[in-house]
């Protein structure tokens, strides 16, 4: 079956807007803790969190936070840097997905570019691995980024759904056409295959036909949702929307 990471990051950029200064003030809220436990409630099979390196969402506490308090396996999504890798072998996360980060940017633009930094990540991925972490990588539904994620030893690949989403009129097709390939490629290579940003409850069903992932990360559409549902209820019409994904087809 599909399973849904539910990314809470957006939990934390409300806080953020009200608290950034003033994280020990006794009215701090939402709660970051409570978020991931409403998730779980709702059916999410892991929580996704993005440490940035100017801290704009969650934080390495709020991280530590959640893997105490919640027994659903965390995916630590963080850019390849040093800082990064310290505080991934502190927090051993179950997953780590390396992204690219870039300070000007509101979202993760695109994927990450394995293949122009191929020595530097081995070494990225090599280090999380023996930290006890299974290590993607964020990329395009590019050969060249996919073979590459398979040359330097990544376990999985997450395939940035973006483009997809935001294709209108015969862009769309091809997108999804670019994603079945890459799917098909980093399954033939061996690496698990995951699938991220953009997706919401509208466009799921359009994801079907990408064979073989196994799990989707899912942020900005579940916490809006969340708005006006709750967090849980809003994770649980995700799961629900998810039922059926046909897998190797
Ligand atoms: N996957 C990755 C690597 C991301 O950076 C994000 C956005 O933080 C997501 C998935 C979730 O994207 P969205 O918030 O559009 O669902």
């Amino acid at each position: 079956m599909l399973k849904l990471g539910v990314n809470i990051d957006h939990v934390a950029t409300l806080r953020q807007a009200r608290y950034a200064t003033m994280l020990d003030s006794p009215n701090v809220e939402p709660d970051i803790v409570a978020a991931a436990l409403a998730a779980k409630e709702g059916g999410a099979d892991s929580i996704t969190m993005h440490v940035r390196g100017d801290r704009r969402h969650v934080g390495e506490e709020d991280v530590a936070g959640v893997k105490r308090a919640c027994d659903l396996p965390i995916n630590f999504e963080m850019a390849s840097t040093a800082e990064m890798v310290g505080i991934a072998l502190r927090l051993a996360p179950d997953f780590v997905c390396l992204v690219p980060e870039n300070r000007q940017e509101i979202t993760t633009e695109g994927g990450l570019d394995v293949a122009g930094q191929r020595e530097s990540l081995r070494v990225t991925v090599d280090t999380l691995r023996r930290g006890g972490s299974t290590v993607s990588m964020f990329i395009d539904p590019d050969k060249e980024q996919i073979q590459a994620s398979a040359e330097i030893k990544a376990d999985m690949i997450e395939l940035h759904t973006g483009c997809f989403a935001n294709a209108t009129g015969d862009r769309r097709a091809s997108e999804i056409g670019r994603l079945v390939a890459g799917s098909r490629l980093g399954h033939e290579l061996g690496l698990r295959v995951n699938a991220g940003h953009g997706i919401n409850y509208r466009n799921i069903k359009e994801l079907f036909d990408v064979p073989h992932l196994l799990e989707l990360n899912i942020g900005h559409s579940i916490i809006s949702r969340a708005i006006t549902t709750g967090l849980e209820q809003a994770v649980r019409e995700m799961a629900e929307a998810m039922k059926g994904y046909p897998g190797e087809s």
